[in-house]
């Protein structure tokens, strides 16, 4: 087998070059050539330094993976860099496209670093569940500083190159188009020198000097670290940078490295890791199918999710068309986008020239026929079938042929809605989830006539946004909706039956969901739909309403609210409950948080495995994408169905025995098979 590395000379400077396509992932065969490039240079009178570089789209995007969990193979990642950092000749890292965790770590281990101003570095091992483990905890606090390390080794966000050069990451900027050879140059300018290491720098003093930084982000980060055990692994090993010699640091590094490597989060976020790019792909559309341009995007309806997803495209430097019915609801529509980008202003996310930029492409209109030449147009107005269909008929007349039209219902049949026009090969749904521009997940409604090359373009478009993607089949909810109907169902029950609707918030919190069903109701106002005839009380819901209580806008819902929106149980709500359940005939009785949890759950596990049977999905790793990005169903279990399948099919079919609740054959057939869903 040819080796990935090989090595070029030019004068007196090596340079050893990685061709490791897709993303030069740091395998077996890519340190043994690291290793011995490195043995080359050291073992040649003629060659006084070297640079190492990659091929292909990206410097090293990491260790490879697919070898997590199998027997390592030497050298180890953490062996080739110690050689590496060794070398008395200086050995430049020069990077384009993603130095990542092993990568960023091949880099710290260089002497210097040089970027073009694309290249973005990072260690994201946190969002495996680890954390770096081939020595970049140690040597990057001692090279920036503990409080630079932090958020990239905790965070795991990549930082540009010109971040990396303001925070000492990385020495110089570099021409684009001239890598190798500004490498080069910078690597002859260092010869002769003594050459600096990482592990021996001393900035990781600032931890030691004032301590509280650690406290400080652990409080600024509480929330999104919250549930997950690498970024505290990964603080603590910063700060043993500080406190530790290099090579006990490491030792603590390796330590946290290998509990964190064979616990289940790690396993759990591995698996979503490839779900995500697995979720990508149909399998019976080819990799190759030719994609429809899209230069301009249509999208009908401004209000909250019109807004939001033209957001999407804007951001993305797409021009678009925006309809609405009434002048001033356009007004109030692209105003709220305004504002929206300007916030994201204040905090610092987006100049203002950027702001402008994005405003700049959108054309607020009044006109149908100015969608003609739109090459994609998303339907968002309200969910009404006969609406619908007269929106898309009236598409299907003014916007050119060939154009994709698409339906951001959330469970209204797109085949139905395709009949409205000429083209339902054109037709499928892009089901976004509120806030648009800030949720990750598209759900594609792939309709029985659409297209291979209209799917595709949406799944490519999809990326271009920076949504995660994942295919549906038209079924009323598609997977996201019609899993949370099961757990809604449940909910509903369980207060009836006497559970506290506190306690079923509660259970969903503590499972690592970021809210439960009634904090949810309350946030977004349990009122909507409401007739406001006090007289008429079918559900729990009407009669909180029928009491004033509209959810957290009048400060009172399920729960009561403090002007800090701190959420108490109410009693008044219970007995609210109480009296509704008697009047309904139910008996009221003491239900354990086990049960709330395992009958709000299991039943969603059920439906996943009745959707895969029915083909609505393409893998059951999708339905994780799905309820990972769409309802937060916690990254660290590693979403539903393999959670399900780590906790045991058979547990989940004997729980949902016990509460007498349906089993379908699917998920019964796998649970004997032992085989897991897929
Ligand atoms: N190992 C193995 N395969 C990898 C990989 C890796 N580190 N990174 C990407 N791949 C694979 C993907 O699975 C995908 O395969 P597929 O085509 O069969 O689906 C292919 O490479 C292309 O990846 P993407 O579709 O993600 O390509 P993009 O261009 O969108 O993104 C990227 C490129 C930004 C590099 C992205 O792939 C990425 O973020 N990769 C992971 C980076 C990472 O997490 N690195 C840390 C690894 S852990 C580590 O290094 C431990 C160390 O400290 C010891």
């Amino acid at each position: 087998m040819t080796s990935p590395i090989r090595t070029e000379r030019h004068d007196n400077v090596l340079v050893i070059v990685s061709d490791n396509p897709p993303v030069n992932a740091l395998g077996q065969a890519v340190r043994q050539g690291l290793a011995d490039g490195i043995d080359e240079a050291l073992g040649d009178d003629s060659i006084e330094a070297v640079v190492i570089r990659c091929d292909g789209r990206t410097f090293f995007a990491g260790a490879d993976i697919t070898e997590f969990g199998k027997a390592p193979q030497g050298p180890s990642l953490p062996e080739a860099l110690d050689r590496l950092e060794a070398s008395d000749k200086p050995v430049v890292a020069a990077i384009h496209g993603t130095a990542l965790g092993g990568g960023c770590e091949v880099a710290l281990a260089c002497h210097y670093r040089v970027a073009v101003p694309s290249a973005k570095i990072g260690l994201p091992e946190v969002k495996l569940g680890l954390i770096p483990g081939a020595a970049g905890t140690q040597r990057l606090p001692r090279l920036v500083g503990a409080e630079a390390a932090l958020p990239l080794v905790a965070i795991g966000d990549p930082i540009s190159a010109r971040k990396a050069e303001t925070i000492g990451l990385v020495d110089a900027i570099v021409g684009e188009d001239s890598l190798e050879a500004d490498a080069i140059a910078f690597a002859k300018s260092k010869i002769g020198q003594p050459v600096p290491r990482a592990s021996e720098g001393t900035a990781n003093q600032d931890g030691v000097k004032n301590p509280d930084i650690f406290d400080q982000f652990r409080a600024k980060n509480g929330r999104r670290m919250r549930g997950f055990d690498a970024p505290n692994a990964a603080i603590e090993a910063v700060k043993a940078a500080g406190e530790l010699s290099y090579a006990d640091g490491v030792r603590k590094e390796r330590e946290l490295f290998t509990q964190l490597m064979t616990g289940s989060q790690s396993k759990a976020m591995r698996h979503y890791f490839f779900a995500e790019r697995a979720a990508n792909k149909i399998d019976d559309v080819p990799a190759d199918t030719p994609l429809i341009p899209i230069h301009k995007v249509g999208v009908i309806g401004a209000g909250t999710m019109g807004g939001g997803i033209a957001m999407n495209f804007l951001s993305a430097g797409l021009p678009v068309t925006i309809l609405e019915m009434q002048q001033d609801a356009l007004d109030r529509g692209t105003g709220v986008m305004r504002k929206n980008y300007e916030n994201t202003a204040k905090r610092g996310r987006m100049t203002p020239e950027q702001v402008e930029g994005a405003m700049g492409l959108l054309t607020p209109t009044l006109d149908y026929g100015d969608l003609a030449d739109c090459d994609l147009v998303i339907e968002a107005v309200y969910e009404n079938m006969d609406v619908k269909k007269q929106v898309f008929g009236k598409l299907d007349e003014v916007v050119k042929q060939g154009a994709i039209l698409a339906s951001n219902t959330s469970y209204l049949n797109i085949d139905e809605i395709a009949q409205a026009t000429k083209r339902p090969g054109y037709v499928l749904g892009l089901h976004f989830f509120s806030p648009a521009n800030v949720m990750k997940l598209l759900e594609i409604v792939r309709g029985a006539e659409t297209r291979d090359d209209v799917l595709a373009t949406c799944m490519k478009l999809a990326k271009k946004i920076g949504k995660v993607a994942a295919v549906s089949g038209v079924c009323p909810g598609f997977i996201g909706n019609r899993m949370l109907s099961k757990r809604q169902e449940q909910a509903n029950k369980l207060i009836m039956e006497g559970a506290n609707y506190w306690d079923v918030d509660d259970v969903l919190l503590e499972f690592g969901f970021p809210m439960g069903p009634f904090q949810m109701g309350d946030l977004a106002g349990i009122d909507i739909g409401w007739h406001r005839d006090p007289s008429k009380v079918t559900t729990v819901r009407e009669a909180l309403c029928a009491a004033g209580r509209f959810g957290q806008k009048n400060g009172k819902g399920f729960y009561d609210y403090d002007e800090a929106r701190q959420r108490t149980p109410s009693d008044e709500v219970k007995q609210i409950i109480a009296d509704f359940a008697a009047k309904e005939g139910n008996q009221q009785r003491e239900i354990s948080k086990e049960e709330i949890r395992e009958r709000l759950l299991y039943p969603m596990v059920n439906e996943g495995a009745q959707i895969l049977e029915e083909g609505m999905a393409q893998r059951a790793s999708d339905i994780d994408v799905v309820w990972i990005n769409g309802y937060g169903w916690p990254l660290y279990t590693g979403g539903p169905m393999f959670w399900a399948e780590q906790i045991g099919l058979e547990t989940v079919v004997s729980g949902l025995e016990k509460h007498g609740l349906p089993v379908s054959d699917r998920l019964r057939k796998n649970a004997t098979g032992g085989a897991g869903f897929d």
